[in-house]
């Protein structure tokens, strides 16, 4: 994507800030990202779905994803394109759009394989800094405060216990009407697999920046969470 397209969407007077939001899955990262986004007017752009649009095109590929070299010959053939929209980012797969297909239990362990190899991340956060360069953005992911912006003006780290993320992933797969073909204890085990892999890979792992505000919301409701998100990025805007 270039710096271009995305001028078109961040409003004119909007801050310049980086809002940089980690933690692990099912934390409610997405959310409070797409809310604060409307609320200052920046741009949302969520990492996650890049890494998932790349193990997408590896699963569909065929070739292994727990090797780094195929993988690393396959990115460069990739182009993986982010666009920002009000209810969330349309995600572009060489000129594919997946935004739906990625969402699939298979997609989301296979993006948290690939994204532990160096080259694949090296590539990933690159892409990233450029889409945030220019500032005026949320961004979401596993790296951002620590890696990708790692002096960006704000850093919330967003947490829950993993039986709380992984009741919440199994309630949002039964709201579009079909009951989820899963159990809740699936979800959590899958969720937890997944935390464990993305917090103990060498490189970059899922971990608070020093300077992070952590934000835990295990007790919390939906409002209660983005009251306080957004309560931190006004207090950085009014310094
Ligand atoms: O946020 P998500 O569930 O869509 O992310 C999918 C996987 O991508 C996650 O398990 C780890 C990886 N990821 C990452 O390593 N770094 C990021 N900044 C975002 C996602």
């Amino acid at each position: 994507m270039s710096v271009n397209d995305l001028s078109v969407r961040r409003q004119e007077k909007a801050p310049r800030i980086i809002v940089a939001i980690d933690g692990p899955a099912g934390a409610g990262k997405s959310t409070i990202a797409r809310r604060l986004a409307q609320r200052f007017g920046l741009l949302n752009l969520e990492t996650g779905a890049m890494y998932r649009a790349f193990a997408l095109k590896a699963l569909r590929t065929g070739i292994s994803i727990d090797e780094s070299a195929p993988l690393e010959a396959l990115a460069a053939h990739t182009s993986i394109r982010l666009e920002p929209g009000d209810e969330g980012n349309r995600v572009l797969l060489d000129g594919e759009e997946v935004t739906g297909a990625i969402r699939d239990p298979q997609v989301s362990d296979a993006a948290s394989r690939v994204s532990v190899y160096p080259a694949i991340r090296a590539w990933m956060v690159r892409l990233q800094q450029e889409l945030g360069a220019a500032g005026g953005v949320v961004m979401e992911g596993r790296d951002i405060g620590t890696v990708v912006f790692p002096r960006a003006g704000v850093k919330i780290f967003l947490d829950a216990a993993p039986e709380v993320r992984g009741m919440r992933r199994f309630d949002q797969m039964g709201e579009n009407g079909a009951p989820p073909a899963v159990q809740p204890e699936e979800v959590i085990r899958d969720l937890r697999a997944r935390d464990e892999r993305d917090r103990n890979r060498t490189d970059s792992p899922l971990k608070p920046a020093p300077d992070a505000i952590l934000l835990d919301s295990t007790h919390l409701t939906l409002d209660q969470v983005i009251h306080q998100a957004e309560q931190i990025v006004l207090s950085k805007l009014s310094q």
